[in-house]
């Protein structure tokens, strides 16, 4: 997967935010219904990040237009989203409907933007918003173009932008073979061209809004790409529907993108196409803690499918699978960093760690994988109140319970609805934090470092920066890496790295599986004095405050 994405590119850090969860829906409309969704959020203090805006934000379905009646405002309706902590992504779809006097049309059409008939007319193809032409993103000076166009999504404030339809999807059939493109000045056809061409929309989406976000990360979602599309943008796994067999099936997509290079991606949960069943919808949800990209969405016509749709148990079941995202935060976030460094993906496939362990390939355990360096998820069906889990070598700890399971064997673990099964391996190191209701919301002063004993030694490097700028190529980050020494009893938080100011002003040190070993904990740094110390029944931890040189752990 290294060299693999080293040929083909590694994702650049994604904004945090979009590591938040991610509410959509087609459509969200008009304005007011938007501020109340968002308000909902805000009031049941369930997390989340993003509100999205499905097609009905334009005006006839025109891109880079908006609805003058249902959003007549647009900035000062993401003014107030922001107030709140909210980030707006937008779909864009390729095709541009033919309408004399509709600028995108007009520029297209004028400087030969648009892919062409061999007669040399442009191509024309339905779509939402009927006849339409396309871009041809093969083309550098149509790429330019389409990607300056963002700046009337920018400057009202969005900084999400949601490529759909892109393989590209037109009514009742695909673009024909024989449609010249520019192919980067070579001259071919979409017969060359179909599979980059959702590709090179992303491309040119991320490389325009990144120039016009000046200096922030953009977030660009696709529905197609092909191989190096991590480099501009994140997945999801198009339209599926309500069921548990596409659950299951999404996760092994998800995992199988990741061995594909393509580490951001995650599927509609609950299932786009049809009603969930409130099993259904919370089972997803919490699968959608543990997956790369946390995003809900749902199809025109359908139930309403936010958190608090199905009823207050649902409601706080809901809530406990996104604060569990929010708390999850900093170790998702290095396992991103990750991902940038090696392209490792966050969701792996149990082949990449245990590849010689032929029961992973058993189908029965088939849906497993680990997310980050030391979780493994068993996902669980939404009638599956018992599911036979395979742990690989090691041992492994129920992050719910504490229990212990030895690896090498199956097991049958309870599964009930809210607590889908995960489990750290013997010798994790976890960082976590406070819930917060979005991730630039202020974050609690401690940040809570797990550690799950394990009779060998274990490194982790855990990575912060500000989340949003490219300022961390100029240093502005915090870097450190964290070793578990069973043998020496100590775990040493090595001197940071960077010139980035931690977010967190205290460290507490959280020890499972320690007991009965340990008896007090010893904080050595350079100048500072153990804080607390507190011993725990089966377990222990200590906290003290976060200096960015060598902080020694002992018990
Ligand atoms: C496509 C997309 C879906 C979107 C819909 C309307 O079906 O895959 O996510 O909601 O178009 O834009």
């Amino acid at each position: 997967i290294e060299q693999y994405t080293f040929l083909s590119g590694r994702m650049p850090l994604p904004p945090l935010w979009s590591l938040g969860f991610q509410q959509c829906r087609w459509s969200y409309y008009p304005d007011s219904e938007v501020l109340s969704l968002a308000r909902s959020f805000r009031q049941k203090k369930i997390p989340a990040d993003v509100i999205y805006l499905d097609i009905h934000y334009m005006d006839a379905y025109k891109i880079f237009t908006s609805h003058p009646d249902r959003f007549p405002h647009p900035k000062t309706m993401i003014e107030s989203l922001k107030s709140m902590g909210f980030h707006v992504v937008t779909i864009v779809d390729p095709g541009i409907k033919k309408e004399v006097g509709y600028s995108s049309y007009d520029e297209g059409v004028k400087n030969n933007y648009f892919i062409k008939y061999p007669n040399g007319k442009n191509y024309v193809g339905s779509v939402w918003p009927g006849e339409c032409h396309f871009p041809d993103f093969t083309k550098p000076a149509t790429r330019e173009w389409w990607g300056k166009s963002f700046s009337s999504l920018i400057d009202p404030g969005v900084d999400g932008f949601w490529n759909d339809m892109n393989e590209p999807a037109v009514w009742g059939q695909s673009i024909p073979d024989l449609v010249r493109v520019d192919f980067d000045g070579t001259q071919s056809t979409m017969k060359e061209a179909h599979n980059v061409y959702g590709m090179q929309m992303a491309r040119s989406t991320f490389e325009g809004t990144r120039a016009l976000l000046k200096g922030n990360r953009p977030f660009v979602l696709t529905r197609a790409g092909y191989s190096g599309i991590q480099r501009y943008s994140a997945i999801w796994t198009g339209d599926n529907v309500p069921s548990d067999d596409h659950m299951m099936l999404s996760v092994r997509l998800v995992s199988s993108m990741g061995l594909a290079g393509m580490a951001f991606a995650g599927p509609d949960i609950s299932g786009f196409s049809g009603d969930a069943t409130p099993d259904l919808f919370a089972r997803w949800l919490s699968l959608g803690t543990y997956t790369p990209l946390m995003r809900s969405h749902k199809q025109y016509g359908m139930k309403r499918h936010e958190p608090w749709s199905f009823g207050e148990e649902m409601e706080a079941s809901s809530r406990t699978s996104i604060e569990q995202r929010y708390r999850l935060i900093p170790y998702i976030y290095s396992a991103f960093y990750q991902t940038s460094q090696s392209g490792l993906p966050v969701a792996r496939t149990l082949a990449i760690d245990y590849t010689f362990d032929e029961k992973v390939y058993w189908s029965q355990f088939q849906n497993e994988y680990l997310f980050g360096d030391n979780l493994l998820i068993a996902p669980a069906s939404s009638t599956e109140k018992y599911l036979n889990v395979y742990f690989p070598e090691g041992s492994w700890y129920r992050l719910s319970s504490g229990q212990l399971y030895q690896g090498n064997q199956a097991t049958v673990v309870e599964s009930p609805l809210d607590d889908l099964p995960v489990f750290a391996r013997a010798g994790a190191i976890i960082p976590m934090q406070g819930v917060v209701q979005y991730t630039s919301e202020k974050r609690s002063d401690t940040l809570d470092i797990h550690v799950y004993f394990g009779p060998r030694a274990t490194s982790y490097t855990y990575y912060e920066d500000d989340g949003i700028t490219y300022q961390y190529e100029n240093g502005q980050y915090y870097k450190r890496i964290v070793t578990f020494e069973p043998e020496k009893k100590e775990i040493t938080l090595h001197a940071a790295e960077g010139i980035y100011r931690s977010a967190f002003s205290m460290i507490r040190i959280v020890l499972h599986g320690f007991a009965p070993d340990v008896r007090q904990i010893v904080v050595k740094t350079k100048n500072l004095p153990a804080e607390r110390t507190t011993i725990a029944e089966g377990g222990a931890s200590v906290i003290f405050r976060n200096s960015t040189d060598d902080i020694i752990v002992k018990w």
